[in-house]
């Protein structure tokens, strides 16, 4: 997600919105532009930092009292001096700044092609702008009245903030899915928007928050905010109370918990514009053009890093039950140093949340060098791995900033799920019924994850009783075993408790000679196809005194009388389960972490992206 900041009162402009868009460079962006109104629309706008930016402005005359900053989280278009915002409208007579996506811009763009417009981006965005452009040129409406009338037509997510030439002292701005915030100055002479309070709290603590469907219209200084039915509602001025450290966290105490919580709202980005259970449809847009190497591949082979392997993991059993082809696994860092065989109908495909892991980036080289063709699942937009593969999905998950991956597991395991799903109904190894079934499920996920949240305080409180271990197994099966790496993974690497994930059935062949009452073993024992094996497993734990923490599938009693503690998620299907059993395993490391006193958000000798050998 982007941010907005923009401006309109007897103050200059510039200064107010390049010190906001710095102080939304928390949430990640690739490009950043403004523009002003000083007697005439000027857009400056560049790929790269809002310093790069500022640099290039330094002799330009930045005079004005209305204007409009953005910085760029790309989704449409990779990120480059011309697909940065501000957009102009085909005429230049307006501006506009957009966050989040509109989902049907292809079919606006066309229509608007059809009539003899022209694009200079590649993104959605400018699609808006001459949408409306259109809509008032047909109409002679006014500006407000044009905006209302696209944004009645238009299916996504957006805030946006529109200038025209023509009503130098005019915003309109508008939001459906994506956050805007009102400043209003002390004597409401003044107004400040921003995607959320961060650039605003310096100058005003008297905000408004957009609610969705609804359209800010500030005209010389006057407020009046209208509802997409033209309806006017009064404005309602809350007092903010939050500090500034505290706001660019949406009020968590950490990056890591915040993600966290995203995951209902990731989930669904990675979801939204890509299935429909209804219709039975599956799109993957970026996978389209070389989804056929994918549905007649003899072998797939995933690669990735930490968190993105182990959804790899996931991946394989996906794609083996679903859709029948063999898959292999591999560590980015040994695949690139092995001389792997690759044959002509092997795919491989890379994950990654920052696309730019050094060893994955090699990996693929190597497998291009070898012929392969090559999808990514990344959540950068125009990161190195995304442009050095041939097709793929990002996981729109918004900026990842906590170290510890969470959110773009769950964006990860969605996209996974899409495709094993859609090269399965392609290959005709899984029937009608059960794909559009499985459609209908992972459509309620967003939702069960919204579930497993509520599970955060009862969580703590296991995190109270451990919180000194020195050692901790995590012990899955099946789909969850990758669950169980993941797990380990999150513990050790922000709490530095040492954690190994297993197999279940490996215990016999090795840990169980570890157990002992110091030892906590997490469980991850869901009502599924190994629920019967995995209780034979407890009990041979707590033969031998350990004590079991186990997440469960709501409702069970079977494993409440042997555990000593249960955490009960949602039920759903096997395939889908990872994407809920994996929230608690996040809660309790980041529970227990911060019990020990650790850097959740920046834990000790890690780095966000790996980004050398
Ligand atoms: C996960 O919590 C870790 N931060 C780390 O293992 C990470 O998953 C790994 O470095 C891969 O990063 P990538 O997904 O950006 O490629
Ligand atoms: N979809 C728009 C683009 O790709 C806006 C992305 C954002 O939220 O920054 O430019």
């Amino acid at each position: 997600m982007c941010g907005i900041v923009a401006y309109t009162g007897m103050r200059e402009a510039y200064p107010i919105i390049i010190k906001g868009l710095e102080r939304l460079e928390y949430r990640g962006y690739d490009s950043a532009g403004i523009a002003l109104q000083n007697g005439d629309l000027h857009v400056y706008k560049k790929k790269g930092k809002v310093a790069d930016l500022k640099e290039s402005l330094k002799n330009v005359n930045l005079e004005g009292n209305v204007g409009i900053g953005h910085t760029r989280w790309a989704t449409h278009g990779e990120p480059n001096d011309r697909n940065a915002h501000p957009h102009y409208s085909a005429n230049q007579n307006l501006v506009i700044i957009h966050n989040g996506i509109i989902e049907n811009y292809s079919a606006i763009k066309q229509d608007l092609e059809s009539k003899g417009y022209a694009f200079t981006s590649d993104t959605d965005s400018e699609v808006l702008v001459t949408f409306i452009e259109d809509i008032q040129k047909n109409t002679q409406t006014p500006l407000e009245e044009a905006v209302r009338l696209a944004l009645q037509r238009v299916v996504g997510a957006y805030a946006i903030v529109v200038m025209s030439r023509d009503t130098p002292h005019m915003l309109v701005a508008a939001r459906k899915g994506s956050p805007l915030v009102i400043g209003v100055g002390k004597n409401k002479d003044e107004y400040f928007l921003a995607s959320d309070a961060t650039p605003i709290v310096e100058y005003t603590n008297e905000v408004i928050y957009l609610d969705d469907l609804e359209i800010a219209i500030i005209k010389n200084n006057q407020l009046v905010i209208q509802h997409l039915d033209s309806t006017i509602k009064t404005p309602y001025i809350q007092t903010l109370t939050l500090a500034l450290e505290a706001i660019e966290k949406g009020g968590f105490e950490h990056f890591m918990l915040k993600e966290i919580y995203e995951q209902p709202k990731s989930v669904a980005d990675a979801l939204r514009g890509r299935i429909s259970s209804l219709e039975g449809r599956l799109h993957l847009g970026g996978m389209l053009e070389y989804i056929n190497r994918l549905v007649t591949a003899d072998r797939i082979m995933i690669l990735g890093c930490g968190t993105s392997w182990h959804a790899g993991l996931v991946g394989e059993y996906l794609f083996e039950e679903l859709a029948r082809v063999p898959v292999e696994v591999e560590y980015a860092s040994e695949f690139r140093y092995r001389n792997p065989i690759i044959r002509e109908n092997d795919v491989v495909i890379c994950i990654s949340q920052s696309g730019e892991t050094a060893d994955t980036l090699a990996a693929i080289e190597l497998a291009k060098q070898k012929g392969a063709v090559i999808f990514g699942i990344c959540n950068v937009v125009g990161s190195s791995i995304a442009r050095a593969t041939h097709a793929g999905a990002y996981i729109h998950a918004g900026p990842e900033i906590g170290v510890a991956s969470t959110k773009a597991f769950t964006g990860q395991l969605a996209i996974l799920t899409m495709t094993a799903l859609l090269v399965a109904y392609r290959k005709g190894t899984i029937n009608e019924s059960d794909y559009r079934r499985i459609l209908a499920e992972l459509e309620t996920i967003p939702q069960k994850i919204e579930q497993c949240l509520k599970l955060n305080a009862e969580t703590e409180k296991i995190a109270s009783v451990f919180k000194n271990a020195h050692n901790f197994l995590y012990l899955g099966r099946g789909y969850n075993f990758p669950v169980a790496l993941e797990g380990a993974l999150k513990l050790k690497e922000i709490s530095y408790i040492h954690a190994e994930g297993y197999p279940a059935a490996e215990m016999k062949h090795g840990p169980i000679a570890l157990i002992d009452e110091e030892m906590p073993v997490v469980f991850i024992a869901t009502k599924d196809s190994s629920y019967e094996k995995i209780i034979s497993n407890i009990q041979e734990v707590k033969a031998r005194k350990g004590r079991v923490i186990a997440i469960v599938t709501e409702g069970d009693t079977e494993i409440k009388k042997m555990a000593d503690f249960t955490i009960e998620i949602p039920h759903t299907i096997e395939p889908l389960s990872p994407m809920l059993a994996v929230i608690p395993l996040q809660l309790l490391s980041y529970h227990i972490a911060i019990m020990r006193g650790c850097d959740v958000d920046r834990p000790r000798n890690l780095a966000k992206s790996v980004t050398v050998e």
